[in-house]
């Protein structure tokens, strides 16, 4: 498939662009001239929304399931559109990515560890041999597994139980208490519940991966809880050199489910932390391979420490509109930083401004029928709806529960929070 239009300098091929990152690749290609191709399948391609689908130069259409044969189709497809860089936009195409760069003699992330980007598990063993401060942890392949490995391990409670290959916090559960003293609210007689096999079957429930159909490792990750403030941090790394960008303030619901309610930069915290929190993550990326491209590292600071411990990190653009997020705060666009990185140049990493921004998401209180969305207009805010009246909303256990979100500008981290939490507060969601 081929469009023909668009400008005529170097081609990045971004595997699965439909995530929330495209529209900001879409946007950095448009700035740097490059030429911005899709790998994808054909039903995927179909519900491209129009504003990606018309700023692709062309598009890759095979099965990214096969991976004999997409990298078959997509070495061709490189060789006949001059690609000159390779770009993953989903975690789990890792692997895939930094195979196809090494084939075609691109800049790549390492393909002997690129599965530690993808997998929780190997990325669990990279950190530990790279001696990043994370969780500990172990793996359980089902409930009677969790329950003695978790003894074995000395994890405790809070627990947290995770699939070891997913992402938006699905299948993801905070276990605290022990289990078979459920309280007064147990009626006399009943079973004592077992919160450890709930969340086991919970992360388990994921087999495949939407919207390609990849086939996940249903193996679940016990985790040591790591209590705390939790932020984010991105990295591009370019010829295996790292360069920070900026840290960012995460909020996410508390209990069982952790679910975003919204992310804030700056972070807030002292510059030495900041630096602090700036080194780990670029430890993180380099610690699962990557070598030419961007990594998206979350961690949690435990109270009274300066050690940040690193719950996760991903070899690809962050979600959650934080591209929009870290441009507002520091004018630097992480989408054109990691095309720069994928074509091997040393990317533009240097903040222009300190000014703050602040995303906040509209969550429902319960599963249902969306029946109408209302959110405030405030100056120095604007604001997206996701699902229309009629859509079906899952319980929010998972970021799938989202409805929208606010964005808000300011000078200060404080008066942006407190401007886009001013704006959710206001907003009215009614469900059926
Ligand atoms: N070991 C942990 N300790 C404390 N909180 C955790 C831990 N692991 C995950 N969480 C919480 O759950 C959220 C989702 O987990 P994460 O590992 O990031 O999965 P996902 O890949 O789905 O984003 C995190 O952002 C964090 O709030
Ligand atoms: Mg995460």
């Amino acid at each position: 498939m081929e469009n023909g239009a668009g400008p005529r300098g170097p081609g990045v091929l971004v595997i699965e662009p439909m995530g929330n990152a495209g529209r900001f690749l879409v946007e950095a290609a448009d700035r740097l001239g490059v030429r911005l191709y899709a790998a994808t399948h054909k039903d995927v391609h179909e519900g491209y929304p129009d504003r990606l689908r018309v700023a692709l130069a062309g598009v890759c259409v095979t099965d990214l399931t096969d991976v004999p044969r997409a990298s078959e189709d997509m070495a061709a497809f490189c060789r006949q559109h001059s690609i000159a860089g390779v770009a993953a936009c989903f975690e789990l195409f890792t692997p895939l990515a930094a195979l196809l760069a090494d084939r075609m003699g691109l800049p790549g992330n390492d393909p002997g560890l690129a599965w530690a980007a993808r997998n929780k598990i190997e990325m669990g063993e990279a950190f530990a041999a790279a001696g990043i401060p994370a969780p500990r942890w172990a793996v359980a392949h089902d409930a009677a597994e969790a329950h003695r490995v978790a003894r074995e391990h000395g994890l405790g409670r809070p627990l947290v139980v995770k699939p070891a290959e997913q992402g938006g916090s699905w299948g993801v559960s905070v276990v605290d208490g022990p289990d078979g003293m459920d309280g007064p609210e147990r009626p006399e007689g009943a079973e004592a519940p077992d919160r450890l096999a709930d969340a086991v079957r919970a992360a388990q429930r994921f087999t495949h991966a939407h919207p390609h159909g990849l086939e996940l490792d249903t193996r679940v990750l016990l985790q040591e809880y790591i209590p705390g403030g939790e932020y984010s941090c991105d990295t591009v790394v370019s010829g295996g050199v790292a360069y920070p960008l900026p840290v960012v303030a995460k909020d996410t619901t508390e209990g069982r489910y952790r679910i975003e309610t919204g992310h804030t930069c700056p972070s807030g915290l002292p510059a030495p932390l900041v630096r602090k929190v700036q080194q780990i993550a670029a430890r993180a990326a380099l610690a699962v391979g990557v070598r030419n491209g961007i990594a998206h590292t979350e961690v949690k600071i435990p109270p009274g420490t300066q050690t940040p411990y690193v719950i996760e990190t991903g070899a690809r653009l962050p979600g959650d509109n934080l591209c929009e997020v870290v441009e507002a705060a520091t004018g630097v666009s992480e989408a054109v930083a990691h095309l720069q990185a994928v074509l091997g140049l040393v990317p533009d990493t240097v903040p222009s401004r300190t000014d703050a921004a602040s995303i906040r998401f509209l969550l429902p209180e319960h599963g249902g029928e969306l029946r109408r969305v209302f959110v405030p207009d405030l100056p120095g805010t604007h604001s997206e709806v996701h699902l229309r009246p009629g859509a079906v909303v899952p319980e929010p256990a998972d970021s799938s529960c989202r409805i929208g979100h606010v964005v808000a500008r300011a000078e200060t981290a404080d008066q942006a929070r407190g401007l886009a939490e001013r704006v959710a507060a206001r907003s009215r969601v009614e469900m059926g």
